[in-house]
């Protein structure tokens, strides 16, 4: 894991009667991923996109596609998120059966793998699998919707998680999202995320300067 910090803007804050254009803004304001919030209503009470969707985008941008998915039953739809062209896939281990085939099904489509954490969920859910993933996405607001509070309970978290990834001396990003603002995004970084996801603060703060806002979440 690198040290350098890398701004993954939600585009759940979008406007998404003009994606393609908004994904183009963020890479031109020096997003250096794109996060992307798949939701199925069923795992968590709201719907956004799929596969289709992505695919459109895809070949707008070269940065990469950081794929959040909040859907349940997850395998199945493992090998559609890879073809649309996600980079990373991240699942919540709640939504499958078997978190090492999921990771398995990721590999085997040659994608990096995210597991991802709610608030309320333990590291021990993902403790056995750490040397088999990529990456960790820290939830510090219950999943489903943009513009809520950040959780400050999952700093603690964060920190055990950093911990034990040194311990093990692993190469795994800790990225965190939900509620990331100007202030709060410096405790993040100090608890070991290294990966900042934000969709209201990007969107929404300094009447939507995207380069700007970017800058901040980086720099704090
Ligand atoms: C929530 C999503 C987040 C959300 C972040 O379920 O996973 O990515 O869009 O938005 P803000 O930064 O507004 O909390
Ligand atoms: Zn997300």
């Amino acid at each position: 894991m690198t040290n350098t910090i890398k701004i993954s803007p939600s585009i759940l804050s979008a406007d998404f009667s003009k994606l393609g254009s908004e994904v183009i803004s963020l890479e031109k304001a020096g997003a250096d991923y794109i996060h992307i919030d798949v939701m199925d209503g069923h795992f968590v009470p709201n719907l956004t996109i799929g596969p289709e969707v992505i695919k459109k985008l895809r070949p707008l941008t070269k940065k990469i596609f950081d794929v959040h998915l909040m859907i349940s039953p997850v395998d199945n739809f493992i090998k559609d998120f890879a073809d649309a062209g996600a980079d990373i896939i991240t699942f919540h281990p709640e939504a499958t059966k078997d978190t090492a085939k999921t990771i398995d099904l990721i590999r085997k489509e040659r994608k990096k793998v995210g597991i991802s954490l709610k608030p309320k969920s333990k590291l021990d859910l993902i403790e056995k699998y750490l040397d088999d993933i990529d990456l960790v996405l820290i939830m510090s607001v219950e999943p489903g919707f943009g513009g809520q509070k950040f959780m400050p309970e999952v700093l603690e978290k964060t920190e055990r998680l950093k911990e034990i990834i040194k311990n093990k001396k692993l190469n795994i990003d800790i990225e965190i999202d939900g509620g990331i603002n100007f202030e709060n995004c410096t405790l993040a970084k100090q608890a070991g995320a290294n990966i900042l996801v934000s969709g209201s603060t990007i969107f929404k703060e300094n009447k939507g300067d995207l380069k700007k806002n970017i800058e901040i979440l980086r720099k704090n």
